[in-house]
Parts: structure tokens; C-alpha cells; sequence
């Protein structure tokens, strides 16, 4: 299929357009370069041998935007990973992140629309389900209550995107909802990248292991888990990308709206997570146990049933695996 990848240029964007062209799809990729660099291209046709159409444009800018689907024609389906995603600074730049977000979602709609497009994959994020009241969370547990402006606009995209296919049936929607990605593509090419100083555990542990950082904060022991510490559902960006490939095969047979959970199914603590890394790489990740960070949960993991019966599609690949890979990128792709 030819398929336009908004966001493409990013850290899930791009693992997913060398997936889609590995499974002999066409992407297409749009991305302003807000929070990715032009070279990602040179590095997806290092690895695939192919050079995709790229065109740097801005979602929210209309004109712009028809330009691509003008030039490109037969679009077949849309991936929508383009938006900005860091939960602090979304609390301090809420306007910046619902315009982006919003808008960015709301051009693109009208421009499927207009040249009728009917197949739509949307980014989401385990955030939508704010605070879990029981983990594993299922896809039909209830939707709402995010605890910061970021959360708000996948919680608010997900409804847009039901109200656009209740008016018009022959739109399919498919939401995946991300847990939380980590890893990097094996050839140390194309990883996580954050600017400054990460907000996300593994960048950080990462950068603490390459001497870039001196030492790990754990946020809070003293959680009710049998060590203490946070449980996350850590995915390998690569299973993640090949979900959105399963994705693609279900969004022909017309489903409507529906969402899938895209996790391992499997909880690792933050100690867990550090005794993998270190296992993984053979480096030692010095650690200071800090006080709770504000916002987050105890326990967050997802039973990914659904994608599994549904999409014919699970994570093959284990936190090691992730740990060795984010290592590799940072000791080469990354900025030093
Ligand atoms: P990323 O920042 O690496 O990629 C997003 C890309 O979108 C960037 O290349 C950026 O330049 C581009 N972009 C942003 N606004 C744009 C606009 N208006 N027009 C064109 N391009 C624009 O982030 P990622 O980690 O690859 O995340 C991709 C998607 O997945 C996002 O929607 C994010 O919210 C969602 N998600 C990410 C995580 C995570 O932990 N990484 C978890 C859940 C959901
Ligand atoms: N943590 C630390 N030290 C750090 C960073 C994180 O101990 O320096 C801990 C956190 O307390 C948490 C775990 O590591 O227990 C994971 O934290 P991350 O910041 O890596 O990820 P979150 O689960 O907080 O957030 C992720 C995505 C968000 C998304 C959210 C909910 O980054 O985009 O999941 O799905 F909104």
C-alpha cells in the first residue's frame, strides 16, 4: 500500500516506514523536523537500500499539506505518529501541545477527506486511561481523567477520530496505544535521541552507561510492588513498528473504529529494568534512590490479547534485547 507517514522522521516513525518497506509497502513520510534531523533519511536508506518520498512539511500548515497529497496521489492509508509527546512540558506549554496536536489531526482529516482516504492509524498511548484502576489494562477499560495536556490530546484525538467515523462510516480508525517503547534499531543507526536531559527512563539509564550522565535517579522505592520500584511495560520500538505493519493488514477488512493495547503483556520494574541493562551490555549503571516523581502510577502494563487474536501480531523481542539495542545507538548514532 502506499501509505503517508506523518511523523516519519521520528523515533517511532521511522522504525515503522523501514517495516512497512520491508513488507513491500510504499511509505511516504511528512515531518517538519520539530524533534528529528534531516539525516534520519540517509540512515533509513542505508539500512533498506531505499530512499522514500520525504516531504518536510508542517501538518497544521493546510496549503502546505494539500501540496503532498496533490503531488503524491493514491494514498492508500495514513500512519499519524506526527505531534509533540513530552508530558512536562506539556503541563508548561499546554497551548503549543493542543494546537499541534489538535490541529495537526484535524487538517489531516479534512485533507483524507478531500481526497478520499479512508484508512487512518493513530499514535495513541497507554496514557489515555489515566490513572489504571486494575492492571493489566484492557482496551475496553475506560478512557479519560489523563493527568497532563500531552494525555489530554490523545484522549481528545481518540474521540475526533470516533465522531469522524460515526459521521462518515467509510472512515477506518484504528488506535493503537502505545506502552512504553524503548530500544533502537539493531544497527545502531536510528534510536531515541532527546534533546537535553531525558525524561524517559531508558535514554537516561543509556547516557548514565555511555559517561554522559554520572548517575541514575530512581523515582520512589516505596511503591506497592515487590521491589519498591515503578512497573512499566517496556516494547521494543521494532515490535512496535511491525504492530503497525499488522495494523495495515486489518485497516483493508474495514474494521470501523477499533483499538489495540501494543505492549509485551509483561511488567519489569525500574531495578529489574537496571539489572537487565547491565546483564545486557556488561556496564554498570550507578543509581541514587530519589523521592516519587509527581504523576506517575505504581503499576502500568497491558494485556495485548486483542492485538493478539485480532492482528495476528505479539513482541518477539525481550527488555535485554531493547537494553543492548539503546545501548548500541548510544555508544554510536547518537549525539555525543
Ligand atoms: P518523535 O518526537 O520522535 O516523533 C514525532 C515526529 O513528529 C517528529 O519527527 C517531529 O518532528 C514530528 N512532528 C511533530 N509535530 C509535527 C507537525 N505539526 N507536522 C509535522 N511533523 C511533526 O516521537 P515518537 O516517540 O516517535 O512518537 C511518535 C508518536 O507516538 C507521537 O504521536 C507520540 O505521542 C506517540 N507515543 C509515543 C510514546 C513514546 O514513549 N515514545 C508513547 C506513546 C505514544
Ligand atoms: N523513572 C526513574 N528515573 C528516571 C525516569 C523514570 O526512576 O529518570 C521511572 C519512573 O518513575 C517510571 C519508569 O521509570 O516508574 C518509567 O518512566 P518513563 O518516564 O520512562 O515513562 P512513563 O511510564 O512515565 O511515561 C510513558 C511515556 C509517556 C506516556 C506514559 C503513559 O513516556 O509518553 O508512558 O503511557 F504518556
Amino acid at each position: 500500500m502506499r501509505v503517508l507517514v506523518t511523523g516519519g522522521m521520528g523515533f517511532i516513525g521511522s522504525e515503522t516506514v523501514l517495516a512497512l518497506m520491508e513488507n513491500g509497502h510504499e511509505p511516504i513520510l511528512v515531518d517538519n523536523l520539530s524533534n528529528s534531523k534531516e539525516d534520519v533519511l540517509d540512515k533509513i536508506e542505508k539500512i533498506s537500500g531505499k530512499r522514500p518520498h520525504f516531504h518536510k512539511v508542517d501538518c497544521c500548515d493546510y496549503e502546505g499539506f494539500r501540496k503532498v497529497f496533490e503531488e503524491e496521489k493514491n494514498i492508500e492509508a495514513v500512519i499519524h505518529f506526527a505531534g509533540l509527546k513530552a508530558v512536562g512540558e506539556s503541563t508548561r506549554k499546554p497551548i503549543e501541545y493542543y494546537t499541534n496536536n489538535l490541529l495537526s489531526t484535524l487538517v489531516l482529516l479534512r485533507l483524507m477527506k478531500e481526497y478520499g482516504v479512508h484508512n487512518i492509524i493513530f499514535s495513541s498511548s497507554a496514557t489515555v486511561y489515566g490513572v489504571p484502576k486494575r492492571v493489566p489494562l484492557v482496551e475496553s477499560d475506560p478512557v479519560g481523567g489523563a493527568t497532563n495536556p500531552y494525555g489530554e490530546t490523545k484522549v481528545m484525538i481518540e474521540r475526533i477520530l470516533e465522531d469522524a467515523n460515526k459521521a462518515d462510516p467509510s472512515l477506518n480508525v484504528i488506535l493503537l496505544r502505545y506502552f512504553n517503547p524503548i530500544g533502537a534499531h539493531p544497527s545502531g543507526l536510528l534510536g531515541e535521541d532527546p534533546n537535553g536531559i531525558p525524561n524517559n527512563i531508558m535514554p537516561y539509564i543509556s547516557q548514565v552507561a555511555s559517561g554522559k550522565l554520572k548517575t541514575l535517579h530512581v523515582f520512589g522505592d516505596d511503591y506497592p510492588t515487590p521491589d519498591g520500584t515503578g512497573i512499566r511495560d517496556y516494547i521494543h520500538v521494532l515490535d512496535l513498528a511491525e504492530g503497525h505493519v499488522a495494523a495495515l493488514n486489518k485497516i483493508v477488512e474495514n474494521p470501523g473504529v477499533v483499538a489495540y493495547n501494543l505492549g509485551t503483556g509483561k511488567g519489569t520494574s525500574v531495578f529489574e529494568l537496571i539489572n537487565a541493562f547491565e546483564k545486557a551490555t556488561g556496564v554498570k549503571v550507578p543509581f541514587v534512590v530519589d523521592p516519587r516523581r509527581p504523576g506517575d502510577v505504581a503499576a502500568n502494563f497491558a494485556n495485548c490479547d486483542k492485538a493478539f487474536h485480532e492482528l495476528h501480531w505479539k513482541a518477539k523481542r525481550n527488555v535485554e534485547d531493547a537494553c543492548r539495542d539503546a545501548y548500541r545507538f548510544q555508544t554510536t548514532g547518537a549525539s555525543k
